[in-house]
């Protein structure tokens, strides 16, 4: 590994280690991206001694002196250099206890901080000491799991889960970003020890979640989590979008699988976070809504009941409860419109009622409209796929003509109230309300003039003199 280890830091490292007596290693996803050739830009260095001195003596070496943070109570120190984190830790011993997360640190060697990790793959280690400087220390057949594509703890799975069950979903976490497998025995234990997540706080839980659904595929990691029965456990609301009913030979689809598959197809086409988890939520109250008719089922008002229930759901699972959560509730709401514009003849109207409605997310409402079709009749899917195109240009076209996404009353409130001499009341929201419609109904131009024609009638039909 030596060759590898061109980064200047880790030469100061090994000759300050040499003069202060100390081992140093680097250890954890810093090895485990150079062996996989990803980018990283965390540097974890273990060492057996003294690490907040030793950062300090390095930083001290370095142009510009990086400020040191220190955490005594960790007994860590950490600084950012040239754009790379670096953070110092003790070898340590662990134990838990079982109700919580905090552990008992006691000092350790490099092999028992290599045994106290969550995966193989994450307990790689690398030496900077003089005697043997970039050597690979790989108890555990990390870089053969590497090779083999598979997750696996370094300890029965039981001890590393039961220590610290965050791991469970960590597990769940890179088998999804990295494409691997999670080995049997450690998939097993992670449904054993499912209610130990319980102890975990439900930011770090979240977190962990946030990184399934930025993955490429994230449905991987939805159905290990579904298969190992945790995400029961985090999310309720998504295992309950699973099956199938059949009632007189007519069925609906699995919601579930639906959602999952219009998660990856919209994550072919976005890395937005927030319009990744509108995907997720688009359907969420389907099983709220679902009910049998002679001519099948129906799931009507999903989208309204859908927009509903995000709050809560954000609010339990910490997720923040501003813009983004806004922006999510509007996509659910909207995101049959397109297709039902796809069903009916395009009229104007209805493009200008979308565009308003929309705003500056209707290009994201058409990405999810897109991602949701997910039929198995090819035939079916094309013709909507170019039927969704033929929406996307007449929403092109209606917008260059009307101006109506960011969409701005031409009259106000202050010009209705002094041209019939009016108080503030609610007959001005009326009026206003009515000038909208026209220009939406096309019966009016989006421009002031008209506007300001139509107003005048509107007002003189209520009975009011200019
Ligand atoms: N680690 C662990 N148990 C945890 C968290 C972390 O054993 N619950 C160890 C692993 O050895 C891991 C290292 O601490 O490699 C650093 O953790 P972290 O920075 O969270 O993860 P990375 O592996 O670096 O990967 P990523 O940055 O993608 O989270």
């Amino acid at each position: 590994m030596k060759k590898h280890l061109k980064n200047k830091i880790f030469h100061i490292i090994k000759d300050i280690a040499e003069t202060e007596n100390l081992q140093v290693f680097v250890i954890g996803g810093y090895v485990r991206d150079l062996i996989m050739k990803r980018p990283s830009k965390d540097i974890d260095l273990v060492v057996v001694g003294n690490g907040i001195l030793l950062a300090k003596k390095v930083a001290e070496q370095l142009k510009g002196k990086p400020k040191v943070t220190i955490f005594k109570k960790f007994g860590t120190a950490m600084f950012k250099y040239k754009d790379f984190e670096y953070e110092f830790v003790g070898a340590r011993k662990e134990s838990y206890s079982s109700n919580s997360r905090k552990p008992a640190v006691e000092k350790g060697t490099i092999k028992d901080d290599q045994n106290r990790r969550d995966l193989t793959i994450n307990a790689l280690a690398i030496s900077l000491n003089p005697k043997n400087f970039g050597e690979l220390i790989d108890p555990f057949g990390g870089v053969q799991d590497i090779e083999n594509k598979v997750i696996r703890t370094p300890l029965d799975p039981n001890i590393t889960f039961s220590d610290d069950p965050l791991r469970m979903m960590r597990a769940i976490r890179f088998a999804c970003q990295l494409n691997f497998e999670i080995f049997p025995l450690t998939l097993k234990a992670i449904q054993q020890n499912k209610e130990r997540i319980n102890i975990i706080s439900q930011e770090r839980i979240t977190d962990e979640l946030n990184k399934i659904i930025l993955s490429k595929k994230p449905s991987k990691g939805f159905k290990i989590l579904d298969k190992t029965e945790l995400l029961e456990i985090i999310f309720p609301e998504l295992t309950n979008l699973k099956g199938v009913e059949t009632i007189d030979g007519m069925s609906h689809k699995d919601n579930f699988l639906h959602t999952l598959q219009v998660l990856d197809n919209i994550s072919k086409h976005t890395n937005n976070l927030w319009l990744r988890w509108a995907a997720i939520f688009h359907d969420i109250a389907k099983p709220a809504t679902k009910r049998f008719s002679k001519h099948g089922w129906t799931f009507h008002s999903h989208e309204f009941v859908g927009k509903k229930m995000i709050p809560k759901i954000f609010k339990k699972m910490r997720l923040p409860m501003n813009e983004k959560m806004i922006y999510v509730q509007k996509l659910v709401l909207l995101h049959l419109r397109p297709i039902a514009l796809v069903k009916t003849e395009v009229t104007d109207s209805a493009v200008r009622r979308l565009l308003f409605e929309a705003g500056n997310d209707t290009e994201d409402l058409m990405t999810l409209a897109k991602a949701d079709i997910t039929s198995k009749n090819e035939r079916k899917v094309k013709q909507f796929l170019i039927n969704l195109e033929n929406v996307r240009e007449k929403l092109k076209d209606v917008e260059e003509k009307d101006k109506i996404r960011n969409w701005q009353p031409p009259i106000t409130g202050e010009i209705i109230m002094k041209t019939f001499n009016l108080k503030p009341s609610k007959e001005i929201g009326n009026i206003k309300d009515a000038i909208r419609e026209a220009i939406l109904d096309g019966i009016i131009q989006n421009n002031y003039d008209e506007a300001y024609s139509f107003m005048i009638k509107e007002g003189k039909k209520r009975g009011y003199r200019i």
